[in-house]
Parts: structure tokens; sequence; C-alpha cells
């Protein structure tokens, strides 16, 4: 429903048909780059060992250099020749749920460039299932860096509106309408014993943990605001990312008198049908579901439409505990971060 409310005209914007596919293989071949969909988020793909189209995807994203990029292969078979060794975990893991929004990281195949990984000798992979994201593999014939095509720190997008509005000068985006799970795949490190999550994300732990007998978990003191050091082994769990423009505010439950101190409009994302005189302050309420699976589906999309709405705060009720709601709490934190240099958190971010 949204999706067709936000559909415009544009001419980068192309259905994934034949046509399509025809024009994003040629210009990922001729080492360009084109954002096509994925069951997680909207990826920036671009020839994996092209200096020219990886330096494309970091000039268009606006990404730091210290942070390295998920290549994206079509089998488990394909993913094998990049890597130098090839656990048995990669194996169980590649069994279970590839393809599909696991992300592994290895060892990287020795023949190989460092154009992904930000110099470490590993490699982030992973499977996509979309069938978009398939054919465009399978027709280009490449390893495809992809990023989340949307600026660094801010929302992902999941659907092609999105892309185009974060990154105006996108080639091409493919259009397979809005993602299916809606938040970015989990990053596992394979390198290390025992593995450790690197970033929770759509493949929940408990799944996981039906295949891995021991996970180690990020801590806190792995966030970091700028270029990891040292023993920091992963670079992604930058502080403030996928944030909205809006001062996005938790609370664990909502009090009209709170609310009111701050600054407006005032925005609403919420699980639970707010009291009245709570939602009489709100020139926008989203209300996403309770169910963490549908929740995540749609949280990005109701980020987008909130800033749409003009809002300097996102009072955002905080969702449930527990282990389906991980990779909520983990994005909904990163996006409630205060910029660094921002005197009074909780103010309208530039
Ligand atoms: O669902 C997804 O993973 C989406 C879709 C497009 O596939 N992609 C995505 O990419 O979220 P990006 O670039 O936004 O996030 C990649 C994450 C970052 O946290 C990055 O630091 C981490 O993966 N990463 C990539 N290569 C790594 C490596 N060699 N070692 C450790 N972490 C790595
Ligand atoms: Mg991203």
């Amino acid at each position: 429903m949204h999706y067709h409310d936000q559909t415009m005209i544009n001419d980068r914007i192309v259905l994934a048909n034949e046509e399509g596919l025809r024009r994003a293989t040629d210009l990922l071949r001729g080492d360009g780059v084109c954002a096509f969909p994925t069951e997680t988020v909207y990826g920036l793909g671009a020839h994996a060992f092209s200096t020219r189209a990886v330096s494309t995807v970091y000039r268009l994203k606006g990404r730091p250099a210290w942070n390295p990029l998920i290549v994206h292969v079509a089998t488990a078979e394909e993913a094998k020749l990049l890597v130098r060794e090839w656990p048995d975990t990669a194996q169980m893991l590649a069994q279970k749920f590839w393809p599909g929004p696991l992300t592994m990281v290895l060892k990287r195949a020795q023949h190989l460039p460092d154009l992904t990984a930000t110099g470490t000798d590993t490699i982030a992979i992973r499977v996509p299932t979309h069938p978009v994201a398939q054919a465009l593999l399978r027709s280009c014939e490449l390893p495809l860096a992809a990023p989340s095509a949307n600026r660094s720190e801010s929302i992902s997008p999941t659907l092609p509106q999105h892309v185009l509005r974060s990154i105006p000068d996108v080639p091409l985006v493919l259009d397979g309408g809005p993602c299916s799970f809606g938040i970015e795949s989990t990053v596992v490190d394979l390198t290390s014993s025992p593995p450790r999550l690197l970033r929770p994300g759509a493949l929940n732990l408990r799944t996981i943990g039906d295949v891995l007998s021991s996970l180690q978990l990020p801590d806190a003191g792995q966030q970091h605001d700028g270029p990891p050091s040292g023993s920091v082994r992963s670079p992604g769990m930058a502080r403030r990312h996928y944030a909205p423009h809006a001062a996005l505010v938790p609370y664990e439950r909502f009090e009209a008198g709170r609310l009111r101190e701050r600054p407006y409009p005032l925005g609403i994302l919420t699980y639970e049908e707010p009291d009245q005189d709570v939602a009489a302050l709100a020139v926008r309420i989203e209300l996403l579901s309770a169910n963490p699976r549908e929740y995540a589906a749609d949280l990005y999309a109701a980020l987008h439409r909130l800033d749409d709405a003009g809002v300097s705060t996102i009072a955002l009720l905080t969702p449930p505990i527990g282990d389906e709601w991980l990779a909520i709490h983990d994005r909904l934190n990163r996006a409630s971060a205060p910029k660094l240099g921002s005197a009074i958190s909780g103010d309208r971010q530039a």
C-alpha cells in the first residue's frame, strides 16, 4: 500500500524484467554501479574486484574508507572460490541458511585484491535469496560488492524510491518492490574461535544457535565513532547509524506531559495504539506490528515516512526485550545515538 503511494515516475527506477536486467548487467560489466533489491534491504552493487566500481560505491555513499563491504555471490560454490579456508562451520551455516540473510566473514583467498576488506585479510560474503538479486548475479556473472544503498549513517532503503532519495546520483535502481525482511543481514565472523556475531540482523540468534554451539556476542566496547582501532574487529559497529533526520527519542511508556517538552512537530513510532491525549500531540503516528518479524519489515519505511512528514522529534515506544527483537534494538539504539558535536541531545539534527 505504502509502496504504491510513493511511486513516482523516474527513468532510473526500472522493472527487473529482461530489459532492466540487461541494463544493470551492462553497467556492472562496465565497472559502473547499480542498485538492486535483496530480501533484506536494497544494495548498491559493484564488481567487487574493480577498483573503479568499488571506489564509486564509497563515493556515492559517502562511506568512510575504513568500513568494508559485503560481497554477494549466487551460490555457496562461488563463495568457496573467494576464500582461503572453508571451515566446517561455514559449510553447516551455508547449507542451512544460504541463500538467505546471513553474511559470513572468512579468510580471503590470496589471489584476490583487498578492495572490499579495508586492509584486513578477510572477506564478508553473502548469498542472497531475492529472485532479482539472484537473476542479476547470474546475468552479470560477477561477485557484487553491495552495501545498503543509502548515504552513510542514514536509514537503509527498503524501496527503490528510498535509494533515489538517499543517493540522487545513482545511475539505475532495479525495482523489486518492498524488501521482505526490511533489516540487514546478520554478520558472523568465522575467522575467530568461537565465531563472533558482528551485527545482529534478519536471521535471528536462536536460529543460528541451532547450528553454532557457541557464538561470541558483541559488547558495547566494540562501538566506535571513527576507524576501529587495532583489536576491534567489527568495523560496522559505528555508534550512530541508520539515523533519521529527526531526533529519535525512546520512551518506556508515553506520557503527554513529557512528550510536550520535545521540539515540535512530533511523530510517534509505536507498536501499541497510543492513548488519545498522546495521539493528539503527533502530526504522524506509525503504528507497527507487535510481531518482531513484521515490525522489522516496516521499520525503515516508517522512519522514512516520519522524516517525510517533517517531524523534529520521533517519540519511540521501546520495543519488547527478547532474542527476536535484538536486531531491532540494535538499529534503534544506533538511530537514536546523538550526532557527535550536537550540543543538546534531542534537538533536531541538521
Ligand atoms: O543485508 C545486508 O547485508 C545488505 C544487503 C544489501 O546485502 N548489505 C549491507 O551492507 O548491509 P553494509 O555495507 O551496509 O553493511 C556491511 C556490514 C558492515 O557492518 C561492515 O562493517 C561489515 O558488514 N563487514 C563487511 N566486510 C567485513 C569484513 N571483512 N570484516 C568484518 N566486517 C565486515
Ligand atoms: Mg548499511
